[in-house]
């Protein structure tokens, strides 16, 4: 990450910082995975068609279907319909960001953003196995960086990098959420510490060795031509219940109130002889609020200000008197806000003559 950093402070400070020079065309700037190595080398994309072909499909339509009743707005399913993108083609091509952003209803820059964001997305196609190893804190301190250069050498590649057989690609990520076992490596979908004939293991108290990685290659070598079928959706990650919509998941479909918009906050109201003023901070997710005033036992709207307007005056308000606020979002109502006692409003300061 660190070479990446410093590459890309140097492009930006080379190329782009220098306003006097005229503009070069994109393709004619020095690219500084060139000198710095890549995690994902750019490679050509496929035609749209092709993508869309593969992703238009009635099961994929079905999939995502489900995975959007699963959440409140589209944008909030976008990192499951990425990973489905990648299930179809075990990476996210361009013209894929592009199709999930319009099936989650969200810009296809943000959809790239998210997408470039994880390293759990591929932007290149990767070898059969994916070699991931956590260069996280606790794993650097256990001896990943000794265990990361012993498997670069073993496979005469560096992170980033695929065999010329395209069996293996290494790359080095953040914490994977396994520290107390680490170091700590991914091969494809699976944690491993070790191999033990014909399963990938990760018994409590083991630890990644250099002999317990040549166990791993060596099973890795041996299902090359049977790599196990994961789900696309992640249901196989071990231990693990799987995302939200993997087949068999305990995620249940969004229920209409869940997740409701957040109430009004910091409602106040003060009165004088104009009535009572009340005040408030909305969200800008708000498409209607209403005012509501105790009346014995029940409340009653006595208003309905505008989302963007900043007060509101009920002309028989008087001290004492208690308001709330509802706020509404699309279909979504929110809790009413905390209830407002009428305080007297002070009286404006008079300046000294
Ligand atoms: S630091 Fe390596 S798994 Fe958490």
């Amino acid at each position: 990450m660190r070479e990446h950093i410093t590459g890309a402070v140097q492009f930006v400070s080379n190329n782009h910082l220098k306003f006097d020079r005229p503009a070069q065309p994109i393709d004619a700037l020095p690219d500084p995975g060139q000198k710095f190595g890549y995690v994902n080398k750019p490679v050509p994309q496929p035609p749209t068609a092709e993508v869309l072909a593969k992703l238009n499909t009635p099961e994929i339509k079905e999939r995502c279907a489900d995975l959007l009743s699963r959440y409140p707005v589209g944008q909030a399913a976008l990192l499951e319909v990425l990973w489905l993108v990648q299930g179809v083609f075990g990476w996210v091509p361009r013209e894929g960001i592009r199709w999930a952003a319009n099936v989650c209803g969200c810009a296809p820059a943000h959809a790239l953003g998210v997408a470039t964001f994880y390293t759990m997305y591929n932007h290149a196609p990767k070898g059969k196995f994916l070699l991931q190893f956590c260069r996280n804190i606790s794993c650097t301190i256990k001896g990943a960086p000794s265990l990361i250069a012993y498997v670069e050498h073993a496979l005469n590649i560096k992170t980033g990098e695929t065999t010329p057989d395209g069996l293996f690609t290494i790359l080095q990520v953040e914490c994977l959420g396994s520290c107390g076992n680490g170091p700590m490596m991914l091969v494809n979908d699976d944690f491993a510490t070790d191999a033990d004939g014909d399963v990938l293991t990760m018994k409590p108290g083991t630890k990644l060795t250099t002999d317990s990685i040549d166990r791993i290659l060596k099973w890795c070598y041996a299902h090359e031509d049977n790599i196990p079928k994961h789900d696309v959706l992640g249901g196989t990650v071990k231990g693990h219940c799987g995302h939200p919509g993997a087949p068999g998941a305990i995620a249940k479909p969004q229920v209409a109130d869940y997740a409701p918009p957040s109430p009004v906050l910091n409602v106040k109201s003060e009165a004088d002889e104009t009535g009572a003023t009340l005040t408030w901070k909305g969200a800008p997710e708000f498409t209607k609020i209403v005012v509501e005033k105790k009346n014995g036992n029940d409340w009653v709207a006595v208003g309905e200000p505008g989302v963007k307007d900043k007060a509101f005056v009920d002309p028989n308000g008087k001290v004492g008197d208690e308001y709330r606020m509802i706020a509404t979002s699309g279909e979504r109502v929110a809790k009413p806000s905390a209830v407002a006692v009428t305080k007297q409003k002070p009286a404006p300061e008079q300046k000294a003559v």
